[in-house]
């Protein structure tokens, strides 16, 4: 089974959420919970998914005092998961990185810039970057702090790659199969694309679970990935 396509898990409930991914078992081996179902009891759900032998990515998308944050990390790591997300600041993404210690499962991954900011918000928060310039800074502090690996657009992993190296992971969100609808993602590539561009993993919710045959949307996405990585 390929082990790049991870599926968020964006539904309501967590009965959907173990539904969705009892459903996708044999094509999917990656899932995303996120803040909407950690209220709700997501650890749990992680914790029964990697006992079948699954990769759970937590967007937990940390941002707090750098005490906090390494507690939380912390607190965590020892809950288990596979990937987690935590704010671009140079302080907090230390903490974490100091939280997580050497727990061997857990990759620390930065959100650069929330895809939902623009420059002019950014200029009306007192940024002095465009949230392009600021997403590369942000890449060059994540890798500083010891992070494993970032959540950027697709659009900008072939810009990464070339300026930081292959030594740290790319997880994109934002990715829409050819034909599937966009919803309220603005700038999309396909899930081959991104993969060509230098992304290690992509992130697709709506275009799995809401479609007609999960499992069927999910193994044409995988053979889209496949084919790209073999050329
Ligand atoms: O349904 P869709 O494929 O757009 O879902 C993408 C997932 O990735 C959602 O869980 C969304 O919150 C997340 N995400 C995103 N853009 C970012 C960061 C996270 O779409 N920049």
């Amino acid at each position: 089974m390929d082990s790049r396509l991870i599926v968020a898990l964006d539904v309501p409930r967590i009965a959907d959420a173990e539904a969705l991914a009892a459903r996708l078992d044999g094509a999917v081996s990656w899932f995303k919970l996120g803040l909407q179902l950690f209220p709700l009891g997501a650890m749990d759900v992680s914790a029964r998914l990697r006992a079948k032998g699954k990769k759970t990515f937590l967007d937990w998308k940390l941002h707090d005092i750098p005490k906090t944050v390494e507690r939380a990390t912390r607190s965590i790591a020892e809950a288990g998961g596979d990937f987690l997300t935590i704010h671009a600041e140079p302080d907090i993404m230390r903490a974490a990185v100091q939280g997580k210690a050497d727990d061997p499962d857990l990759k620390l991954l930065a959100v650069t810039v929330l895809t939902s900011y623009d420059d002019a918000m950014l200029t009306e928060m007192g940024y002095a970057y465009t949230a392009r310039d600021l997403v590369f800074r942000r890449i060059e502090q994540a890798l500083e702090a010891g992070m494993d690996g970032m959540i950027i657009s697709p659009l900008e992993a072939t810009e990464a790659r070339k300026r930081f190296g292959d030594d740290f992971l790319i997880v994109t969100p934002g990715v829409r199969p050819a034909g599937s609808a966009v919803g309220d993602q603005k700038r999309v590539a396909t899930p081959g694309d991104a993969m060509r561009m230098g992304a290690d993993y992509v992130v697709v919710g709506r275009p799995v679970a809401e479609a007609a045959d999960p499992v069927a949307a999910a193994n044409a996405i995988n053979a889209e990935i496949a084919e790209a990585l073999s050329n």
